[in-house]
């Protein structure tokens, strides 16, 4: 076992599935003590034992991240069990794929996506910002998507919670980067997950692994950079600053063909 991480105490939600129980496995694999949070506690239990069995330090904190209570509670235990945290991946998320002109009267969809993709994130961010200050460092990675760098459509509630996510954090940097707070935003494609499964076309997909998404979750702790993109989104990134019109309505009719080619494809 490599020893990049060791001695660091790392905060992850949404831990349970996906992305972040690998990440998870991995980054204990390098040395971090690592504090997995999510709701389902047989899943969170199932990632720490096997973290322990192959050696590695891995405590499970069962929560809901969009009860302010419970959250309150975990944090509470996390500054009390950890003398010392050195990052936090907020990870945890739900995403809805559905049209605006099929979302006219549902208002909550915009507020659960926020409720865990934002609200949730800040509420933990907040709760661990003096410990960061009283050690002098402390890095927040978040998990956001490329679907924020490139005008999509059918997921305006999600990407509208990533994108806010995204200014927090900027902000985050911008005020306290001097005393030694860093931050990530990472910036995934695809990824075959319990997630984006939930969209059947999507089953047709060429996606990346959840195995290495993770690795782009390692490579935001490790060598902590302002971003981890795919080159495909910081392109799309330089298109939306230089000729954001052409790109938005060159953007449409791809995806409205790429979804038809999908739908053709998941039903042969
Ligand atoms: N999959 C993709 O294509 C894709 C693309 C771009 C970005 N991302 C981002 O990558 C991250 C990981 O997603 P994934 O694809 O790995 O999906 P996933 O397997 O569905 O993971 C989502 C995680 O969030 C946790 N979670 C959801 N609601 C929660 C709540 N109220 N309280 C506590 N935990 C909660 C879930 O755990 P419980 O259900 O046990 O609570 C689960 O561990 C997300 O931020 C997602 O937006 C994914």
């Amino acid at each position: 076992m490599s020893a990049r991480l060791a001695g660091q105490t790392i905060v992850l939600t949404g831990a349970s599935s996906g992305i972040g129980a690998e990440a998870a496995r991995k980054l204990a694999r390098l040395g971090a003590t690592v504090c997995l949070l999510a709701r389902r506690e047989d899943e969170l239990d199932a990632v720490v034992a096997d973290i322990r069995f192959a050696g590695g330090t891995a405590h499970a904190y069962a929560v809901n991240l969009t009860d302010a209570e419970q959250t309150d509670a975990v944090t509470a235990r996390l500054l009390a069990e950890h003398d010392r945290i050195d990052a936090l991946v907020n990870n945890a998320a739900r995403s809805i794929r559905r049209p605006i002109t099929e979302s006219l009267d549902r208002l909550h969809d915009h507020e659960r996506t926020m409720a865990i993709n934002y609200f949730a994130a800040v509420r933990l961010t907040l709760a661990l910002v003096p410990r960061f200050l009283e050690q002098r460092h402390g890095h927040v990675v978040i998990s956001s998507s490329m679907s924020t760098q490139v005008p999509i459509p059918l997921f305006s509630a999600y990407l509208a919670s990533k994108s806010a996510l995204e200014s927090f954090t900027r902000s985050l940097v911008a005020e306290l980067g001097g005393e030694g707070v860093s931050a990530t935003t990472v910036y995934f494609p695809m990824v075959r997950t319990e997630m984006s499964g939930k969209t059947d076309i999507y089953q047709a997909m060429p996606m990346l692994s959840a195995d290495k998404a993770a690795n782009w979750l390692v490579k935001a702790i490790v060598d902590k950079p302002t971003r981890v993109t795919s080159l495909q989104g910081a392109a799309a990134e330089i298109g939306m600053a230089t000729i954001p019109g052409v790109l938005t309505a060159g953007m449409r009719p791809l995806f409205r063909r790429m979804d038809r080619a999908l739908e053709k494809r998941a039903k042969g």
